[in-house]
């Protein structure tokens, strides 16, 4: 665990990602004045409530590393790109929610529930990759399936909360949902299609060639990294749905040993960072909502693929669930944590 002594500075405090990481510290007790909050030039001058107190925002620059152990890095790819190795220099050991280094062979790209291990490879200053939100989500609940049955393919359809797309976003549905309640047009800024009342292919790049978009080229390949399986199948479709924060996940998963309904269920007994909400009588399973502001990836809809056999003992290699994760926690500001924690414990 970070001593709450450790000066730690937070890249990109002012958005979704940093206030989150800003948030999660404060109620582990950090104290403020080990806390140092930067974001741009737009945002020097401000402050962030923490502990009773304030935060002051500083902008981002060379000095914002001096003297601190531990930078979080919440701001976009470029700023990681030009101040992570400034950051390091200053011999500050660096996590970042950005893609910037998530293929760098040089930078592990942990989730600690499925290869926290790999901390222990980062070089000294640590550079640290967190994964992508969707990838960690999926890979946190599918974690007690592999380890104890493999896991060969996974087919998953993605609905990824707005805010997955920054604070802007989450302003942008907020004034769209007004809007439209009132009978006027929905201004679009953030996405090219209305959030508010629509579901949309994920807003990154969309690559011709193969028909992927962004989202769904790093859950593959950042799948593939994370558990070090080349040979894994992965197949996303990714979505946008008009929830503010925390994704879910409809995924069926090819295993490598058929298992039973009971056996799936019964690995997840005691896994660590998921939970069950599994209620068939109650029709009760996991909603966003209910995992908003939370640590958990919650699963449900735990049921053998109907469109597959079953050999007698009623085991399939097919099996269906579906999840729910808060994104800026989980998927991001609690995870790139936990790894600075690991990095303590090595
Ligand atoms: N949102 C998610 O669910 C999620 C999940 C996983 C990973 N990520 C990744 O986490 C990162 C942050 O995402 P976000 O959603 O928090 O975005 P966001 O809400 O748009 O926040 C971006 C942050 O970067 C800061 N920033 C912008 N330009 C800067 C500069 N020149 N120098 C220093 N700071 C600068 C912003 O400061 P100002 O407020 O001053 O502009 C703001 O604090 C991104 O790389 C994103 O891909 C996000």
């Amino acid at each position: 665990m970070i001593p709450s002594d450790c000066p730690i500075v937070v890249v990109g405090a002012t958005g979704a990602v940093g206030r989150e990481a800003i948030a999660i510290l404060e109620a582990r007790g950090h104290r403020a004045d080990r806390v140092r909050a930067v974001a741009s030039a737009r945002s020097a001058g401000s402050t962030i409530p923490y502990a009773g107190g304030t935060l002051a925002v500083a902008e981002a620059g060379e000095s914002s590393f001096v003297g601190q152990k531990i930078a979080l890095f919440c701001a976009t790819s470029d700023i990681a790109r030009s101040l992570a190795p400034v950051a390091r220099a200053a011999g500050c050991a660096v996590v970042d929610n950005s893609s910037a280094f998530r293929a760098d062979p040089n930078a592990p790209l942990v989730v600690p529930e499925v290869n926290g291990e790999e901390v222990a490879r980062a070089r000294s200053p640590a550079l640290i990759a967190n994964p992508n939100c969707s990838t960690i989500l999926l890979l946190v609940a599918l974690e007690p399936l592999r380890k104890r049955f493999g896991i060969q393919r996974i087919v998953v359809s993605t609905y990824q909360a707005v805010s997955g797309a920054g604070a802007a976003a989450i302003t942008e549905l907020q004034v769209q949902a007004a809007d439209m309640l009132a009978g006027r047009a929905p201004k679009t800024k953030v996405f090219a299609e209305p959030c508010a009342f629509n579901v949309f292919s994920h807003n990154s790049a969309m690559d011709e060639a193969t028909g992927l978009n962004g989202e769904e080229k790093k859950m593959i390949s950042e799948t593939r990294r994370i558990w070090n399986d080349p040979e894994v199948e992965v197949s996303p479709t990714c979505v946008r749905v008009p929830v503010v924060r925390a994704h879910s996940e409809s995924a069926t998963i090819t295993l490598k040993t058929a298992a039973s309904e009971s056996e799936v269920r019964a690995a997840f007994e005691g896994a660590r960072g998921v939970q069950l909400i599994d209620d068939r009588k109650a029709n009760k399973f996991p909603t966003p909502l209910h995992a908003s502001g939370t640590d958990t990836v919650f699963v449900g809809r735990l049921r053998a693929d109907p469109g597959s056999k079953r050999d007698a003992a009623g085991r399939t290699r097919n099996h269906c669930l579906f999840l729910s994760g808060d994104q800026l926690r989980k998927g991001a500001a609690l995870n790139a944590i936990q790894i600075a924690d690991l990095l303590f414990a090595k």
